[in-house]
């Protein structure tokens, strides 16, 4: 079975539109038995889903998707758990595409699992001592002091050292993700819906196949000096995953996205690998089983 994933082809953003189209051909001309999106393949306007789903007609395995983060964007105060839960997988069924949040699949003797996955700020640089609420609301603390909205995080700032008011980044979901739960709380429940899939389908496979959009293990995290950037590894994933996927010995691979950064890691009996897509150059990975 050849198995293509390929990851974050961002067909909303321009300079990502030519690199996708042209991705899209080979991945269509080279073909295979299953091709497998590990999320941000569109964003806050789901008929870019649809027009990129659609330059993988041609393609005539099975189809999976994941969804990323920035296909729970909204603008106007949405619901993004009703576009996760709801739009997403209408796009994948016009399309043909099996959408591995709502459910697991079996192929031959191969299982399929994933889920967008979350952040709960475990990967968080520790050694910047940014406190924990500024993740929470998103923003640096020199960003904080940028924003109205956000000055209440610096109202008692003793906690705050003076390297940490340096950092001006934000993570945009903190503007257009809007749950009805915490960012904690939806990690838990994603882990727990991970759970149930992979227990729903290994008694039925040989092997399974995971993809995640966020990162499962630190060490996928990509490391860097630059501070803004050292901030958003709060949002890049949660080792809650990672201690899911380790439960179940039938994992063989997991693929996942998000970083923009090709990273590998063997934990245990799993290999994994980022796919670094980034907005200019996409990328693929193809596993022959
Ligand atoms: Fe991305
Ligand atoms: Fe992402």
């Amino acid at each position: 079975m050849r198995i293509i994933i390929t990851s974050d082809l961002h067909y909303n953003v321009a300079r990502s539109r030519g690199p996708t189209e042209a991705i899209a051909r080979e991945i269509c001309s080279t073909g295979g038995d299953v091709l497998l999106f590990v999320g941000d393949s569109a964003s806050t306007d789901l008929s870019v889903l649809d027009q990129v789903l659609g330059l993988f007609e041609s393609f005539k395995g099975v189809k999976l998707l994941v969804a990323g983060n920035h296909e729970l964007w909204t603008i106007g105060g949405a619901d993004s758990l009703a576009k996760y839960e709801r739009e997403v997988a209408e796009s994948c069924r016009r399309n043909g595409v099996h959408y591995l949040d709502e459910s697991p699949i079996r192929l031959g003797d191969i299982g399929f699992v994933g889920n967008v996955g979350w952040y709960d700020f475990s990967f968080r640089p520790a050694a910047m001592r940014i406190p924990l609420r500024f993740y929470r609301h998103k923003v640096a603390p020199g960003a904080a002091a940028c924003f109205e909205k956000h000055r209440h995080l610096l109202a008692e700032d003793a906690d705050v050292p003076p390297a940490a008011r340096e950092v001006t980044s934000r993570w945009m979901d903190g503007e257009r993700v809007r749950l009805p739960m915490g960012d904690v709380e939806f990690t838990q429940a994603l882990a727990c819906k991970l759970r149930r899939h992979l227990e729903e389908i290994e008694a039925q496979v040989e092997r399974i196949i995971v993809g995640l959009h966020h990162l499962p293990f630190a060490e996928l995290v990509p490391r860097t000096i630059i501070p803004n950037w050292a901030f958003a590894g709060g949002f890049l994933g949660s080792e809650l995953f990672g201690e899911t996927l380790l439960e179940f010995p039938k994992i063989s691979h997991v693929f996942c996205g998000h970083s923009h950064r090709e990273m590998t890691c063997r934990k245990g009996h799993l290999f994994c690998k980022s796919i670094g897509s980034t907005y200019r150059a996409k990328q693929y990975e193809v596993l022959d089983m």
